[in-house]
């Protein structure tokens, strides 16, 4: 295995030392964590398959590989051929998914979440950062694409999404497209909906972490290429990477219901639009930030002086180095509604 990258969060504890000195509190907007509650209805679905004394499938159950095809059908608007996937979480898909596809060459976006590219080192494949036009692209095993991104909040256009596909079938690729931030965007659309109902060598990539505030259940699922998904499975199983039946029927009950996603949309919609707001009056550019958990902006200096500004009003956000861009910082809406306006009280002070 390659050497992995230092893990870059050491970097901002002296900023979060700073910010937890304030008089008037910490607030930490650096780690995109839901602190929502999880619906009861879901907490009462885990709760009522506590009693679980037999392993489960690493294939899923029956029910809940038919609610994340319905999901697929229905939600995402997938057609043709498919199959489904249930995972731990999507950043254990996402780090080993290389390894899974033995994958020798990786392109990944060039400002990124960074686990594509811990996924890469980690399988030893040789990695290349690139922009978001796949008609530039590289011939290579495997790309990823993440619309609505970590952490810009950009949503890929169609148009993109489609160069993409076009690039992995002219290359006989694998285009995988991480698609857990999708549920927050009414434009964007999945790669498997675009696909023509040809969905080989395309895979997307669903988490419930932020849609349902599942993140302390880690719960995820893989939808596509049916060959593709069979090769991971095997693989899963011989690795006994199973999804536990109490978070199966969690998954199972937050699937089978779409209003408590549609009313966290909102709230994080409604605490981008005050805390951009604020943002831009106090002389802040804003890029992209269309959807998702965040709010990507810049002062036009270093990152890290940025961080520090917010660390100096009890604030922690993140530099936009640690996903390949000095002069950004990425802001978190995973706050409380009441920390939000703090924040919002502190910058316009
Ligand atoms: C772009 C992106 N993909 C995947 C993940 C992993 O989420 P989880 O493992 O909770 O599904 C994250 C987490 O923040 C993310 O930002």
């Amino acid at each position: 295995m390659q050497k992995l990258p230092d893990f870059p969060w050491d970097l901002l504890a002296p900023y979060g030392d700073k910010a937890k000195k304030h008089p008037d509190g910490f607030i930490d907007l650096s780690q995109g964590t839901p602190v929502d509650a999880t619906p009861k209805f879901i907490q009462e679905a885990l709760s009522k398959a506590s009693n679980s004394p037999s392993y489960p499938l690493t294939a899923g159950s029956e029910e809940l590989r038919t609610a994340i095809k319905d999901f697929a059908i229905k939600t995402l608007g997938v057609t043709g051929e498919f199959d489904v996937l249930p995972t731990i979480g999507s950043k254990e898909l996402i780090a080993f998914l290389p390894t899974f596809l033995q994958s020798k060459t990786v392109l990944y976006p060039a400002v990124a979440y960074p686990t594509y590219l811990v996924g890469a080192l980690m399988a030893s494949a040789q990695a290349t950062p690139v922009e978001i036009d796949a008609t530039a692209w590289p011939v290579a095993d495997l790309a990823w694409v993440n619309s609505p991104s970590n952490p810009t909040g950009q949503v890929q256009s169609d148009e993109q999404l489609l160069a993409a596909i076009n690039w992995a079938r002219k290359n006989n690729s694998i285009l995988a497209s991480d698609e857990c931030y999708l549920s927050f965007t009414s434009t964007g659309k999945s790669i498997l909906a675009l696909s023509g109902g040809n969905n080989s060598g395309l895979l997307a990539v669903h988490s419930l972490s932020k849609r349902s505030n599942l993140a302390g259940y880690r719960a995820a699922f893989l939808i596509g290429d049916s060959k593709l998904i069979d090769q991971i499975r095997q693989i899963r199983k011989h690795a006994g990477l199973m999804v536990s039946l109490p978070v199966q029927q969690a998954m199972l009950a937050a699937l089978s219901e779409n209003k408590h996603a549609q009313e966290q949309t909102q709230r994080y919609l409604a605490r981008g639009v005050k805390l951009k707001r604020a943002l831009v009056s106090a002389g802040f550019t804003i890029e992209h930030s269309e959807a998702g958990l965040y709010i990507w902006c810049t002062k036009g200096e270093d990152g890290f002086k940025t961080v520090d500004y917010f660390a100096a009003m009890g604030i922690l956000v993140t530099p936009g180095s640690f996903y390949g861009s000095n002069n950004f910082v990425r802001i978190a809406l995973t706050a409380t509604d009441e920390n939000i306006d703090k924040v919002i009280a502190r910058i316009n002070l």
